[in-house]
């Protein structure tokens, strides 16, 4: 059981008093350091993470030794070198070794500072590429919250209110095969019903598709509560795009980077994008946005696009450094992901098997989720009951985060013992079975 100090309270205050409201849930968590498997807080209490940090820490807690050693070196070196004017050989080497990474045929990668910058640089390649204005996003989606990605973000509409009108961007349906709609009980006809909406409701009677520039999609809704949609939506949405002329850019910030246990989550579904915006696990710690275009989309006219910070030498240097650690082991990353992927959801199916108010777990590798219903019959789903397991999981040292309406996302470093993936998954179970008031 953790202990809240009162220096972790004072820091809760002082936050409260000087800091915007953010999305930050009211778990007295005030983290100090981390290594590996763990963080720790000001108090000194120790904390498995079942949150990579949002996604962040997939190669560990703050990163791993090696990331750690190529940003100290070059803080000493050079930490900013004006990229967008002055040439550097780092960011060209760590775009290079990303390329590598990518499908056939992309060469291009501009570089930005966080995840909605890299989908604001996707919208804007997209404009340029073909002259057209229009985006097509998804409901329950979330790339971001500036304003060209805030517009198509639409996972909750806190995010939103107030913000628009968003006049670039046009929502689709994105199948959740939990509640499916159009009455639809097989996943691949639900996935055909939402292909011809777009067909019959978007490019018929609202915004033609000659018009629209992208198609903005994540492979996995990630905030919207890790949804994975049926393979054929994804397949049937390649072509839909190809046939109409619209590019396709996949969201990966959260999925890519061997989250899923692939680089890019598209892997899974067998198709590949025409623009992917990457961010979170590429820095490695560090706050990097990458958009890698298909070469043959062509190149930015000079003056069009560019930005102070891309490119930052101490980001590129933890970035370039996890990379050559991610290509040094990727074999291995991809059978941890897919080993201690497999273990996790067993263990969740388990959870849903036993308790009620487990009403589905799902995902892709190690980017897992189980959301919380108040009974598996209505789907109602369980907010109160949400709070009070991370509550329960926090103050026996395991960190999680929420997503959706009533999910919680299980995300540890995909580097995680598999010990510590047992203990975290045994202090959730036990906050499943404690608030639901079931014994295990
Ligand atoms: C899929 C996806 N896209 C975009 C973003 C926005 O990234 P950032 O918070 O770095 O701007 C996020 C962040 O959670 C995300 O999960």
């Amino acid at each position: 059981m953790i202990k809240i100090t009162k220096a972790v309270e004072d820091v809760m205050k002082r936050d409260r008093r000087v800091m915007f409201t953010t999305t930050k849930e009211d778990i007295p968590f005030v983290v100090q350091r981390g290594e590996r498997d763990h963080a720790w807080d000001i108090a000194g209490n120790r904390y498995i993470d079942f949150s990579s940090f949002i996604g962040v820490y997939n190669l560990g807690v703050n990163g791993n030794a090696e990331i750690r050693k190529a940003a100290k070196e070059q803080i000493d070196r050079l930490m900013h070198s004006a990229f967008l004017d002055y040439y550097a050989e780092l960011p060209v080497s760590f775009a290079e070794s990303l390329v590598g990474m990518m499908p056939k045929g992309f060469g291009r990668v501009f570089w930005s500072n966080s995840g909605t910058e890299a989908i604001e640089d996707a919208i804007k390649l997209a404009r340029i590429f073909t002259k057209k204005y229009y985006m097509m996003g998804f409901y329950n989606s979330f790339h971001g919250r500036s304003m060209g990605s805030l517009g198509l973000t639409s996972s909750k509409v806190s995010g939103r209110k107030h913000f628009g009108p968003f006049p670039h961007a046009i929502h689709a349906i994105y199948p959740n095969p939990y509640r499916p709609m159009f009455g639809a009980s097989d996943p691949d006809d639900y996935a055909m019903a939402c292909i011809d909406y777009i067909e019959r409701n978007i490019f018929a009677r609202e915004c033609s598709s000659d018009e629209i520039a992208a198609i903005v999609f994540e492979p996995v809704q990630g905030e919207g509560g890790y949804v994975v949609p049926p393979k054929l939506f994804i397949k049937e949405l390649r072509k839909l795009a190809t046939e109409n002329n619209i590019l396709l850019v996949a969201d990966e910030i959260q999925s890519g980077y061997m989250r899923t246990g692939k680089f890019l989550a598209c892997e899974h579904f067998g198709i590949t994008a025409d623009i992917y915006a990457m961010a979170k696990a590429l820095g490695g710690g560090m706050p990097i946005g990458a958009t890698i275009a298909k070469t043959n989309l062509g190149d930015t006219p000079p003056g069009s696009h560019a930005g102070t910070f891309g490119g930052n030498l101490v980001s590129m240097a933890a970035g370039y450094a996890s990379i050559k650690y991610l290509r040094r082991n990727k074999r291995n990353l991809e059978s941890m992901a897919r080993e201690k992927g497999r273990y996790m959801l067993k263990r969740l199916e388990e959870m849903k098997d036993r308790y009620e108010m487990v009403g589905d777990v799902r995902g892709l590798g190690m980017m897992l989720a189980a959301e919380l219903v108040k009974d598996k019959k209505s789907k109602e789903p369980a907010i109160k009951e949400r709070k009070e397991v991370l509550m329960e999981c926090f103050r026996n040292g395991l960190v999680m985060l929420p997503c959706g309406v009533s999910t919680i996302r299980v995300i540890p470093p995909i580097t995680m013992l598999k010990e510590n993936v047992e203990k975290g998954l045994d202090i959730f179970e036990d906050a499943i079975a404690k608030v639901s008031g079931r014994k295990k």
